[in-house]
C-alpha cells in the first residue's frame, strides 16, 4: 500500500480540506502515516494568514530537501492558501516540490499525484486571482470541494466540520484570505443537509458549520427565495442523531436578531458565538475596514446576552496593527472586560503582501512592543476567563466527551483509549472540561459537576460514574468488552493539527 503523510496548518477550513484530500486518496489505496520519511506522498496543507505560518512550512520543506533528493520517486506537494498566493516563491524556495495546488483545486490532487509520478514534471493547479477575470469566472475557479466523506478521517467519529460557505468578500485591510480563498459563495442548503444527514447516519453527533463569515451565509434559490444561516440551523435541528450544532466564524455586523433568536430557540444550537472584534478603537477598526464601530460591537454583545443569558462569546484581536498607539491598544483590554469574552485568540499584526494595509500603511509598531501588547492582552483575557470559570464551580454541565486529555495521551499514548484515564470534552457553551473516566464514555454526553478551574480549563467529576469507577478500580476495566468506535480510534490516525 502506498503511504501518505499530510501536515496541516491554518484554520478549521484547512483541517476539513485535509480530511477530504486524505479521504479521496485513501479510496485510491493510500494508507496514512505520521512519519513523512516513510511516506510515498508527502503533502503540506498551508496557511498564509501570518508570516509565521508560511515560515513553518518552508522550514519543514527544507528539512525534507535531502530526503527528496535521495528518493526522487517520492512526491512532495504544497497545497492550500500559500500555494495559491505564492506559487513562484514556493517553486523558487523549494524547487524540489512536485505539486503546488491552491485550495480551490483540491479535487485534482489525486490526478496531480499520478501525473507527477508518470511525467516527473511539476504539476500546478490554481484558481484565478481576484483581478484576473470577472466575478463569475473567478468564483467558478474556486470549486466547492465537498466529496463523499470518509468517517475514519474525521477528528473524531462523532464530530465533523461541514463547509457551508467558501471564500470571503469582506476585505479587511490586513487580511489575505479574500485573495487566496476567492469570492464568497454559499453552498446549496440541500447539499449541506444531505451531508449532515449522511454524517448523522455514520454516528456523527456534533456538526460545526464552517465559513470565514459564516453568519453572512446566504443562498439565492433563483426564484426569489433566499436561505440564511438561521434557516439552516432550523433544518439541522430536525436531523435525528445530531445533538449539537456550532458555527464559526461570525462577522459582528451580520449577527442579526433572527440568528440570535434561532440560537436561543434551537435546542441543539450551542450557546457559543465566535465573533472576532479585532480591536477596541474606532480609528483602528476603520483602518482595518471592519465595517462597524466599538459602540455597535458592544450593542451586539448586549443583544446576544439579553436573548441568551448563558451565551459564551469569544473573540480574536490583532495587536500592533499599523499606527496603533498605547492608548488605542488599551481599548482592547477595555473591550475584553466589557464583553467578558470566554476566550480570545490574540495575534501580532503580520503584514501580508497584496493586502490594502500593506499598500497603504506602515507596519510601524516594533516587534518587542507587539509581543508585550500580546502578553498584556492575554493577561486581561486570562483574568476574565478565570472569573468566568470560578462562577461555574459547583454547577453541573452536559459534556460531549471528545477523547483522552492531552496529558493522558502524552503519558499513556494509545493505552489512554483502553483504561481509566483523564478525559476531555466540551459543554454546550464550548467550555473545555477535564475529568477522570473510562474511555467507553468517549462520544457520549455525560453530566459533570465542576469542582476546580484554571483560566483555560474546568475540572470536574462525572457523578453517576463515581460508583462505577470505584467498582472498575477493584475489578479492572472490562477488557473483553468491545470499545466503542470513538474509543477505538487510534491517536496516530488523527489528522495533525498545528494551529498557528
Ligand atoms: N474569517 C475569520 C478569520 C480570519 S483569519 C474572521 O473574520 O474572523 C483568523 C484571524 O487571524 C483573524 O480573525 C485575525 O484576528 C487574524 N489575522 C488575519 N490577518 C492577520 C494578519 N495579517 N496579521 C495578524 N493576524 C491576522
Ligand atoms: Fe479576513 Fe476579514 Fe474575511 Fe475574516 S472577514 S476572512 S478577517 S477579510
Ligand atoms: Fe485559513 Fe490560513 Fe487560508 S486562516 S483560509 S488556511 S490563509
Amino acid at each position: 500500500m502506498p503511504k501518505l503523510f499530510i501536515d496541516t496548518v491554518g484554520c478549521q477550513m484547512n483541517v476539513l480540506d485535509s480530511e477530504l484530500v486524505v479521504g479521496s486518496l485513501r479510496r485510491q489505496g493510500y494508507e496514512l502515516t505520521s512519519d513523512p520519511r516513510s511516506a510515498d506522498v508527502i503533502l503540506f496543507n498551508t496557511c498564509s494568514v501570518r508570516e509565521h505560518a508560511e515560515e513553518k512550512i518552508y522550514s519543514a520543506l527544507g528539512t525534507l530537501k535531502g530526503h527528496k533528493e535521495a528518493h526522487p520517486d517520492k512526491i512532495l506537494g504544497v497545497l492550500g492558501c500559500m500555494a495559491q498566493k505564492d506559487r513562484e516563491i514556493v517553486t523558487r524556495r523549494a524547487p524540489y516540490v512536485d505539486i503546488v495546488c491552491g485550495p480551490g483545486q483540491l479535487a485534482r490532487v489525486p490526478e496531480l499525484i499520478e501525473q507527477a509520478k508518470a511525467t516527473r514534471k511539476k504539476q500546478y493547479a490554481f484558481s484565478l486571482g481576484r483581478a484576473e477575470a470577472g466575478r463569475l469566472e473567478v468564483t467558478q475557479s474556486f470549486e466547492s470541494y465537498d466529496p463523499t466523506r470518509d468517517p475514519a478521517m474525521r477528528p473524531t467519529p462523532f464530530q465533523a466540520y461541514v463547509r457551508i460557505q467558501l471564500g470571503c468578500d469582506k476585505f479587511c485591510t490586513y487580511c489575505i484570505v479574500p485573495s487566496v480563498r476567492g469570492p464568497e459563495q454559499g453552498r446549496h442548503p440541500d447539499h449541506i443537509l444531505a451531508e449532515v444527514k449522511q454524517l448523522a447516519q455514520e454516528g456523527c453527533k456534533e456538526v460545526t458549520l464552517l465559513g470565514q463569515t459564516v453568519n453572512s451565509y446566504q443562498f439565492h434559490h433563483g426564484d426569489g427565495r433566499k436561505s440564511r444561516l438561521a434557516d439552516l440551523l432550523y433544518r439541522i435541528q430536525d436531523v435525528s442523531g445530531i445533538e449539537r450544532i456550532k458555527f464559526v466564524t461570525s462577522f459582528p455586523r451580520d449577527m442579526t436578531d433572527d440568528l440570535i433568536q434561532a440560537v436561543r430557540d434551537i435546542p441543539k444550537a450551542c450557546k457559543y458565538l465566535h465573533v472576532p472584534a479585532q480591536h477596541g478603537d474606532d480609528v483602528m477598526l476603520q483602518r482595518m475596514k471592519r465595517l462597524y464601530t466599538v459602540a455597535y460591537y458592544k450593542e451586539m454583545v448586549q443583544r446576544c446576552r439579553e436573548a441568551i443569558p448563558e451565551v459564551a462569546i469569544s473573540s480574536d484581536f490583532i495587536v500592533g496593527f499599523c499606527g496603533e498607539t498605547e492608548e488605542q491598544f488599551a481599548t482592547c483590554g477595555e473591550l475584553i472586560r466589557f464583553a467578558r469574552f470566554k476566550n480570545s485568540y490574540i495575534f501580532k499584526y503580520s503584514p501580508r503582501r497584496g493586502t490594502k494595509a500593506d499598500q497603504l500603511y506602515q507596519d510601524d509598531v516594533p516587534e518587542e512592543i507587539k509581543k508585550r501588547r500580546n502578553n498584556d492582552l492575554l493577561a486581561v483575557q486570562s483574568e476574565i476567563s478565570a472569573a468566568d470559570h470560578q462562577r461555574q464551580l459547583g454547577t453541573r454541565v452536559a459534556v460531549l466527551v471528545e477523547g483522552p486529555s492531552k496529558a493522558a495521551l502524552k503519558e499513556q499514548g494509545n493505552a489512554a483509549y483502553q483504561e481509566m484515564t483523564q478525559l476531555t470534552g466540551r459543554t454546550m457553551t464550548d467550555h473545555i472540561v477535564v475529568f477522570d473516566g473510562h474511555p467507553r464514555l468517549i462520544g457520549q454526553t455525560v453530566e459533570v459537576r465542576i469542582e476546580e478551574a484554571s483560566p483555560w480549563t474546568l475540572f470536574g467529576v462525572v457523578e453517576p460514574m463515581q460508583a462505577e469507577a470505584a467498582q472498575l478500580s477493584q475489578q479492572g476495566p472490562p477488557r473483553d468488552e468491545p470499545i466503542p468506535a470513538g474509543a477505538a480510534y487510534p491517536a496516530k490516525r488523527r489528522l495533525e493539527l498545528n494551529l498557528v
